[in-house]
């Protein structure tokens, strides 16, 4: 299986929202095998866009949530609410929140944790900066995010985690890892998952790549059988680019089944 998360960030308002989720859904129309889709709109367009999703193939994703259940928190969201609104997956540490609201590995780990309790499969996003990968130092930086994103939990039979790997210097920037600098990442990843969550919690975990993902090197990345799928920001509200990456996907899914 493979898997898309569109995290359309902050671009889109409610009514964009609605005419992007029809859209999105139409780029599986007709196709045999299909990705999982995971759609992750602002939060104000969650209700609205759930209608749009509820009877089709597609998941609804939040972009954020907080730690604790209820109560004093202004401005946060629980994992509770979330449920309400039939979200069933949620981004967490994403660079951007890092980078501009100082999100650390510490309220990741909370995060992460609150979100599995509450029965939500987080999208843990992991990723060294640019000078971290000049000095050579990408996989300590990235080794260190998850063993303290991942320090206590523990996979539940009926859990799922997925890991998104991408590289700050990637994000945004048009300017995506290669696959030959990618992989190695990935198996990087999973081997510390394996040790961090044993053979079960491995088994429940996925890593996708994302950074610059659009809708001519999608099939790169998602031919390879280390890459469980692709976290799409820039691309995902362009619904030509977004096509392209989903068919990619079906495409990698049609040729397995030959
Ligand atoms: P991008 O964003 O596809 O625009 O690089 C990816 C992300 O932020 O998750």
């Amino acid at each position: 299986m493979k898997t898309i998360i569109a995290n359309w960030k902050m671009n889109v308002g409610v009514r964009e929202s609605v005419a992007l989720a029809r859209g999105t859904l139409l780029t599986l129309r007709g196709r045999k095998h299909i990705p999982e889709l995971v759609i992750c709109p602002p939060f104000v367009a969650l209700s609205e866009v759930r209608k749009i999703v509820a009877r089709s193939a597609a998941a609804l994703g939040a972009q954020n949530v907080f730690w604790a259940e209820s109560g004093s928190y202004t401005g946060e969201v629980s994992a509770r609410m979330l449920e309400e609104l039939g979200v069933t997956h949620v981004i967490i540490g994403h660079s951007e929140r890092r980078q501009f609201l100082s999100e650390t590995d510490e309220m990741v780990n909370k995060k992460t944790y609150h979100a599995l309790a509450s029965g939500l499969t987080p999208i843990v996003c992991v990723g060294e900066g640019r000078a971290e990968r000049r000095a050579g130092t990408a996989q300590e930086v990235v080794g260190e995010q998850l063993k303290r994103a991942l320090s206590g939990v523990r996979l539940r039979a009926s859990d799922h985690l997925l890991i998104a790997y991408e590289p700050v210097w990637a994000i945004g920037t048009g300017e995506p890892a290669s696959v030959s600098e990618m992989l190695p990442m990935h198996a990087f990843i999973r081997s510390l998952v394996q040790e961090l969550l044993g053979p079960h919690g491995a088994s429940q975990t996925r890593v996708l790549y994302g950074g610059s993902v659009n809708g001519e090197n999608a099939y790169a990345f998602l031919r390879e059988e280390e890459v469980d799928g692709v976290l799409v920001g820039s691309a995902s509200v362009k619904i030509n680019q977004f096509k392209d990456i989903v068919h990619a996907a079906c495409e990698v899914l049609e040729a397995q089944t030959l």
